[in-house]
């Protein structure tokens, strides 16, 4: 791959334009996808890797600051009608293949209008894309907002190196069955047109092959569909994390001081924290659920447990968004009216971002990680937990319900439905001897080192190139 040029494509671009005061700056984001793109060894490509997304922001602030961007990739926004961007984002996006995906049927919002801007996004994008591609180049599109990509790139450019990663849950066909017939067609048709299929788990690989099969009529035979005289590679690849950038900042002296600022901060009481963006697959609503069953069963911690509770923002635009936000809240002003004392909170609530050093701190910090999503395709916050623990200390409430269960096999697994078992977990956790949490850790951070991020994605595109000769040397008949 050393010699090859890499074309990414996701739908956020990795940076985003800041103005306050009138001056305009640039975030870079340091979100995992970025920093497995950037792990992977290009070397030898006389070409900088592309990074294709859409704008959000306007073409006039792109030419006045684009200098102001790294230059790690070529970035290439795509700059959607805004009604079309909003269908497209708000709409399809993240109103019916987000909800469906996590098995929250009852949210889907399916409209026309907002399938016709999902086409219509991926078909400005896979022009973008197919305008730049040349022979050597391979492209690598992620997740659920560009499904109908690798087929319409391949329409323009029959010979391209394809991979496509799916970032959330793949389910059941039954799930699927309730789509369209129209979208069912164009999403499993998209996918197709890739070489390489890659999602979390062996699991949602089944359930993707199963609605091929099902949907399209078409077989597959151990991870390979034969489909219009071309193979097709699905298989399971589940994302890592940077290990060591988790790992060292233990002890980097912004992170040893916002620790001991909280310690102090919560001195004499055991701390339980958790981490999400907003969103109601995540299980806030159950946690806290769970957290009052708690103190109900086990009175005698009053005053001695502090659950530090942060969530992130996320698609504030979508109403089943803001009212989730609501709902969480009243549960928390609830809890503490209910159970707290003059002199304490069960609860503390943040709603807004923490820095990088400020959420080390708060992972190395607590005692428990609670972790309990309805669904998630992976959940990356249970490896970072784990991943920062350099004092072998904390123990790991996970949700059985995540793609993370299947490797973080030493976590304290739970239904997250079930508030009696992850009370009782909770007790557990609370209680649990440092060998034993010593034991545990070990054993989840020997798994979550060895496949990191790097890892991942050079696994990614170590089997997409494969596939690719493949087919080159013996097309299907
Ligand atoms: C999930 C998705 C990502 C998405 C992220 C944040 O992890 O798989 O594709 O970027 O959520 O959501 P947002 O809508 O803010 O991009």
């Amino acid at each position: 791959m050393k010699n090859n040029r890499l074309i990414i494509t996701s739908y956020r671009l990795p940076f985003a334009f800041e103005t306050s005061s009138g001056s305009t700056t640039v975030k870079n984001s340091a979100g995992g996808l970025v920093t497995a793109m950037k792990s992977l060894d290009f070397s030898e490509s006389a070409e900088k890797p592309v990074w294709v997304g859409c704008a959000d922001f306007s073409r006039r602030t792109w030419e006045k600051y684009k200098h102001l961007v790294n230059d790690d990739f070529e970035y290439i926004p795509v700059f959607l009608e805004r009604k079309i961007q909003q269908d497209f984002y708000n709409g399809f996006s993240n109103s019916v293949l987000w909800p469906l995906f996590h098995y929250f049927t009852t949210y889907v919002d399916y409209q026309e209008r907002d399938f016709i801007a999902y086409q219509k996004a991926n078909e400005a994008v896979s022009e973008t894309v197919a305008q730049l591609l040349k022979p050597q180049d391979i492209v690598w599109v992620h997740d659920y907002h560009f499904m109908g990509l690798p087929r319409l790139i391949r329409e323009k450019q029959p010979e391209a190196t394809i991979g496509f990663f799916l970032h959330i849950p793949f389910p059941s066909y039954e799930l699927i069955r309730t789509l369209p017939q129209k979208c069912k067609e164009y999403l499993l048709t998209g996918l197709l047109g890739s070489d390489l299929i890659g999602f979390h788990t062996t699991d949602y690989n089944i359930h993707f092959l199963q609605s091929v099969q099902l949907n399209l009529g078409v077989q597959h035979k151990i991870w390979k569909i034969n489909y219009q005289n071309r193979l097709i590679q699905s298989d399971a690849f589940p994302v890592g994390i940077n290990y060591s950038l988790y790992h060292d900042a233990y002890d980097q002296p912004d992170v040893v001081q916002e620790r001991e600022a909280l310690r102090n901060a919560y001195k004499g009481n055991k701390i339980i924290f958790s981490v999400d963006r907003l969103d109601y697959t995540k299980g806030v609503m159950q946690r806290l659920d769970a957290l009052e069953a708690f103190f109900r069963q086990y009175p005698e911690w009053t005053e001695r447990l502090t659950f530090i509770l942060v969530v992130v923002p996320s698609r504030d635009e979508i109403l089943k968004y803001g009212e989730r936000k609501v709902m969480i809240e009243q549960a928390v002003g609830r809890i503490n009216g209910k159970y707290g004392t003059l002199i304490w909170r069960p609860i503390v609530y943040r709603y807004g971002s923490v820095s990088f050093p400020q959420l080390v701190a708060l992972y190395t910090a607590c005692d428990v990680a609670l972790i309990t999503p309805i669904r998630d395709g992976m959940n990356l916050v249970a490896k970072e937990f784990v991943a920062t623990r350099k004092d072998h200390r904390g123990v790991l409430i996970l949700s059985e319900m995540t793609g993370a269960a299947n490797e973080l096999s030493t976590a304290l697994h739970i239904n997250p439905m079930d508030e009696n078992e992850v009370a009782e977990k909770m007790r557990q956790a609370l209680e649990m001897e440092p060998e034993e949490q010593a034991r545990r850790i070990a054993i989840m951070q020997r798994r979550i080192k060895e496949y990191d991020v790097k890892k991942w994605a050079t696994s990614f595109v170590e089997s997409l190139l494969n596939m690719h000769t493949i087919q080159q040397i013996e097309p299907t008949p």
